[in-house]
């Protein structure tokens, strides 16, 4: 590990494995034109932004648990005539706008809520002990860059990552909504949910191609529960929520505002797109945080997606290794089939994003192999993508060996008709020289040599969640 500060560095350190390695945030924003490309070539008709969001807290934190605490943080990569540059900027959510004038950190993070001194806040600030960090993922529709947080307002960006303003929709008011959305394929709407940690309703909107909130109905749960993801198919919407609970009274006293209750079972809501003829399913208890796709097969709704065998959270967290499954259901006869894809643990799974909701074969997702012998390997630490058939289980991997990597994005090769026809874009961090590169793989045999590998001007973070914007 290289110990001198590097101009990226912040200036604070915290042993929070989370918050150090290749996890360590950056606190410099820097826009560099023409990057160095080590290897391989840039397709000169790629043409667009792969953009990827993280939290990044700017001050040192009062209290951290991943990946639930911190400040957004985009890095974008922007593709034209062959070339790259790259440019990153904070979301500069009214939080920390509060915490830059105060200097430091003020709220106290998921795990650990303090009141804020109403002094630090101007009339009408955010006065929440939860902090809005929209940093989980990023998203562009109807001419919109979101980034996004967990059920609550996402912020608007311009494509040069200016933070505009809380979201609203064209409601007046700024719309909470998941960290995870989804288009569906025939009307070009845009699926969100948002959960309420102290209710057990679960609000479905429907968002129009021109990103103006078009309908809102209500999934009742058994319990206000953290839901992360859901599937959207052509026509249903389908909520697995894990038994992870809220216990708001809980955390009052201390304890912990989450807790895993394996014997309420795993609850399956199957809904109508206008949220009609719901049909609420038991299964035993397993947690999702992330579906990779979900489509319609005759009467049957197939979901691939990543199963954890429980919900934890905190640094001594241990839910158990979550692998690549199928689960195949049948509401009219309340059918559960599930079966495991893939042997190796795994997270963050991707498909050919414009396939969302489609039947798709190939499921795109990290994994961590014995190549990568520089620990810590703290939880989300992969060093390897790999290409999935769903239908056979085949996987064909690139192997990063000693670099570090994470959620792999598809980016379509234009005109592109095969479902494998494009590049995969994922950072790739070296922990000894704490440098970042751009790989983009050919995602039809992602075992070649990479299609180009290009050098970050800083480091770019271990983050959450991508998106490709094209033009
Ligand atoms: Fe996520």
């Amino acid at each position: 590990m290289t110990d001198a500060l590097r101009p990226e560095d912040p200036t604070w350190h915290s042993d929070d494995p989370h918050l150090a390695g290749v996890f360590t945030p950056v606190a410099r924003e820097i826009d560099v034109a023409d990057l160095t490309v080590v290897s391989g070539r840039i397709p000169e008709d790629l043409s667009g932004a792969y953009m990827r969001n993280g939290p990044n807290p700017l001050f040192q934190p009062l209290s951290y648990t991943y990946p639930l605490d911190g400040d957004g943080m985009i890095h974008a990569v922007f593709f034209d005539n062959g070339r790259a540059r790259y440019r990153n900027r904070f979301v500069e959510t009214r939080e920390l706008k509060v915490e830059r004038r105060a200097g430091h950190a003020v709220w106290g993070g998921l795990m650990a809520p303090r009141p804020i001194d109403p002094a630090l806040l101007s009339p009408g600030g955010p006065g929440s002990p939860f902090k809005n960090g929209a940093f989980i993922n990023v998203l562009s529709h109807g001419g919109h860059l979101l980034a996004l947080g967990e059920a609550e307002a996402a912020y608007e960006m311009t494509m040069e990552l200016e933070t505009l303003c809380e979201w609203t929709a064209g409601t007046g008011a700024p719309l909470p909504i998941g960290a995870h959305n989804r288009h569906h394929p025939v009307t070009g709407d845009l699926f969100a949910i948002a959960y309420d940690p102290e209710s057990p309703e679960v609000q479905v909107r429907r968002i129009d191609p021109a990103g103006r909130l078009a309908d809102n109905f209500t999934v009742r749960l058994p319990a206000p529960s953290m839901i992360h993801d859901f599937v959207l198919t052509e026509r249903h919407v389908v909520l697995l929520v894990g038994p992870a609970i809220f216990d708001i009274e809980a955390a009052q006293r201390g304890g912990s505002v989450l807790a895993w209750r394996p014997d309420l079972g795993t609850t399956i809501a199957v809904v109508g797109l206008d949220g009609s003829a719901p049909t609420m399913l038991e299964a035993d208890p397993f947690f999702v945080y992330h579906f990779a796709n979900g489509f319609e097969r005759g009467s049957s709704i197939i979901i691939d997606y990543v199963r954890h065998p429980a919900f934890s959270l905190g640094p001594d967290g241990d839910d158990g290794a979550p692998h690549l499954h199928r689960l195949v259901l049948d509401p009219a006869t309340r059918q559960i089939r599930d079966a495991r894809i893939s042997d190796f643990a795994t997270e963050f799974p991707r498909v050919n994003d414009r396939l969302e909701a489609r039947a798709t074969c190939f499921v795109y997702v990290p994994q961590l192999t014995g190549t990568l012998t520089r620990g810590p390997h703290p939880s989300a630490t992969f060093n390897a993508i790999s290409k999935v058939d769903t239908e056979t289980g085949a996987t064909r991997t690139h192997d990063l060996g000693e670099r570090v990597a994470g959620e792999p994005v598809f980016i379509p090769k234009p005109g592109a008709s095969a479902e494998d026809d494009g590049y995969l874009a994922v950072f790739a961090t070296d922990p000894a020289a704490m440098t970042s590169d751009l790989v983009l793989l050919d995602a039809a045999d992602v075992s070649r040599e990479p299609v180009a590998v290009i050098r970050m001007p800083q480091r770019v973070p271990q983050g959450l969640h991508g998106t490709w914007v094209g033009r």
